[in-house]
């Protein structure tokens, strides 16, 4: 009986909480199927090779074995050809069962879209321990929730602002390094709508494993819908006084639409993201608003390391980081 709830602990840690799925065996996406296509390959020929030489050994140890009043010396052998021969061909064949689509799709998947008209090119860069995308075509840049169409390639250019990051999102594909000084790239594809949970990839600091972010793949209408949303003037706060603390504390590092700037993560349309920082789920009771209140009170308790000063440090009583958490989770876009 004792065991029942440690047995439940585990299933619930193994499941990994639910949510989006993080598992690379259920494919959402072409390139995340080739990725699993080679997995299944490889594993499948050194399964192959495993069982086959174990099989062998162990037929050889009991066939062979030193039996009860036996002296004599088995039989020495000093070379067989035919032996040398298949030994040595069996190896070459699995080798090229496993290098020839191997070398096809590793070269398929590094194709680079930067030039090409139809992709969305989008800038990534990662900050401990958040994430920043730039549509460099659009002149848009948003953080945590990357937005893409679901009829196009999106060909990624990844940098590291600070240390070495890794840009994954496990269903759909990847994963490449981001590291500081040196462009890395790739591209994905989201043929289905929904929403994809992305992870970094490397350690990088005490909040390496919050460091999520989500990608939501729309439908092209609704895509050129956001990024005009995006592009419209910010949606400042109503009262004049907040309107004053919002701008002269919080947008000297993140910004809103066209005002502030992007050394933070940028808060436009903030309150109509799914997570507040990736990690707080704004589903869940109190919504947005109590997530923003939370985090502006005190970041370092949800991300140790994070760059953000909490509200005492911001000299924003409690008051005005409620009437803050009220502006930013009603700032939504309609896309
Ligand atoms: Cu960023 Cu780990």
């Amino acid at each position: 009986k004792r065991l029942i709830p440690l047995l439940t602990g585990l299933v619930l840690l193994l499941s990994g909480c639910g949510r989006e799925d993080l598992s690379t065996l259920n494919p959402q996406g072409p390139v995340a199927e080739k990725q699993l296509d080679l997995m299944k390959l490889s594993i499948g020929i050194m399964a192959l090779v495993v069982v086959v030489v174990f099989a062998i050994c162990i037929y050889v140890l009991i066939r062979f074995r030193r039996r009860k009043g036996d002296k004599s010396i088995p039989k020495q052998v000093e070379g067989n050809h035919t032996l040398e021969i298949i030994w040595t061909v069996i190896p070459l064949v699995l080798l090229l069962i496993l290098g020839v689509p191997t070398i096809k799709d590793v070269f398929g998947l590094a194709k680079d879209y930067s030039k090409d008209k139809d992709a969305v090119q989008v800038k990534v860069t990662a900050h401990q321990y958040w994430w920043e995308f730039e549509y460099t075509d659009y002149g848009i840049t948003t953080a945590q929730e990357l937005i893409v169409p679901t009829d196009k390639k999106i060909s990624f250019e990844l940098v590291g602002a600070d240390v070495k990051h890794s840009f994954w999102i496990p269903s759909i594909g990847g994963k490449m390094d981001t590291n500081p000084g040196v462009t890395n790239r790739m591209y994905l594809e989201f043929p289905k709508e929904g929403v994809f949970r992305g992870k970094c990839a490397e350690l990088c600091g005490p909040s390496h494993a919050l460091m999520d972010f989500k990608a939501k793949a729309v439908s092209e209408a609704s895509f050129q819908r956001w990024v005009t949303a995006m592009k419209a003037p910010a949606v400042m706060p109503a009262d004049k006084d907040l309107a004053e603390k919002f701008t002269s504390q919080c947008l000297s590092c993140h910004a809103v639409g066209e005002n502030g700037s992007n050394s933070a993560p940028n808060l436009t349309g903030v309150g109509g993201r799914q997570t507040i920082g990736g990690i707080l789920y704004n589903d869940a009771e109190g919504g947005a608003e109590k997530n923003i209140h939370d985090w502006v009170t005190d970041p370092q308790k949800y991300k140790s390391g994070a760059m953000m000063p909490s509200a005492e440090d911001n000299s924003l009583t409690d008051a005005d980081v409620s009437a803050i958490a009220k502006y930013l989770a009603g700032y939504k876009l309609d896309y």
